[in-house]
């Protein structure tokens, strides 16, 4: 349980970002500076800093409608395909700002993969799921062997094996789930972001993507959102909370979880809030 420090607690709304969340020893995958998201005249996301530490799973956690979705679509670009969208600030990565001109957004989801709450294969075989992304981007190597690859690396490979050329949606939900992974996997990402890819998932296939996860990130940058306090606390080296469109605190997950800065990260984590 978390202790009780509300009296020693600053009661303003600005982020608390730790030296180490902010600097730390690797090296960065992602930043975001001042970030600030608008749909129309509506900000949802209010200026947020955020570093993402490389081979490292980081969280966004925070109740429904804070901006945890719309922060994660920045990573990738995903929001330009969204109408009246607006973003200022900047994302780099690996240093590069990912929204200058000269950037391709298609090159930039090469790169940063993303993997959705509900699950969405294609109604194409389990192959062809897979091969997918890596057709497209022109690959021209081996691909029974990168379609292998791709579903071991996700897990799933032994389930599906010997039906490859069955519909991807002939799976279960948990299995099209980790096809949806073995297809990002597909096109070599270095960062993989996913928005609550467990939600819809049952105890036993959500402790499989959790696995899943912690096997990838001795490869991969992970970014995920989760409603899902535990798995937050189980999967996640740093967590981010975020509020109404800002960054509450943001810090290691052991220490977000065992002893925030903050009274609302320790009456979200604990549920006293969302
Ligand atoms: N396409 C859109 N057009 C207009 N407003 C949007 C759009 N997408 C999201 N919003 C608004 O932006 C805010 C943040 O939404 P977002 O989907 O990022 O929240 P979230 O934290 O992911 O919530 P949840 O946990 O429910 O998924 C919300 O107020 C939402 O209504
Ligand atoms: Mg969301």
């Amino acid at each position: 349980m978390v202790a009780n420090k509300t009296a020693e607690r600053p009661l303003t709304a600005k982020p608390v970002v730790s030296e180490r969340a902010s600097s730390g020893t690797g090296n960065l995958a992602l930043d975001a500076r001042d970030v600030h998201v608008f749909y129309g005249d509506f900000e949802a996301v209010k200026g947020i800093s955020l570093p993402v530490h490389e081979k490292e799973i980081t969280a966004l956690i925070g109740p429904s409608g804070c901006g945890k979705s719309t922060l994660l679509r920045c990573f990738n670009r995903m929001n330009d395909v969204v109408s009246g969208v607006r973003i200022e600030g900047q994302i780099l990565y690996k240093g590069q700002d990912i929204y200058a001109s000269q950037v391709d957004p298609v090159a930039v989801r090469r790169r940063i993969g993303m993997v959705f709450q509900k699950a969405n294969p294609f109604p194409k075989s389990i192959y062809k799921n897979v091969a997918w992304g890596a057709k497209i981007n022109g690959f021209k190597g081996d691909m029974d062997a990168l379609v292998e690859k791709s579903l071991r690396q996700a897990a799933l490979w032994d389930e599906v094996k010997d039906k490859l050329h069955q519909s991807g949606l002939s799976l279960s939900g948990g299995q099209q789930q980790r096809l949806c992974i073995a297809r990002t996997l597909a096109i070599e990402p270095d960062v993989i972001l996913m928005d609550e890819p467990a939600s819809a998932l049952d105890p036993i296939a959500t402790s499989k993507i959790e696995e899943l996860m912690l096997e990838l990130k001795e490869n991969y940058t992970i970014v995920v959102v989760t409603h899902n306090m535990q798995q937050a606390a189980r999967v996640s080296d740093r967590t981010a909370l975020l509020w109404l469109g800002e960054l509450v605190e943001y810090n290691d997950t052991q220490t977000i979880f065992t002893n925030p800065s903050q009274q609302k990260t320790e009456d979200y984590i604990t549920g006293r809030h969302g």
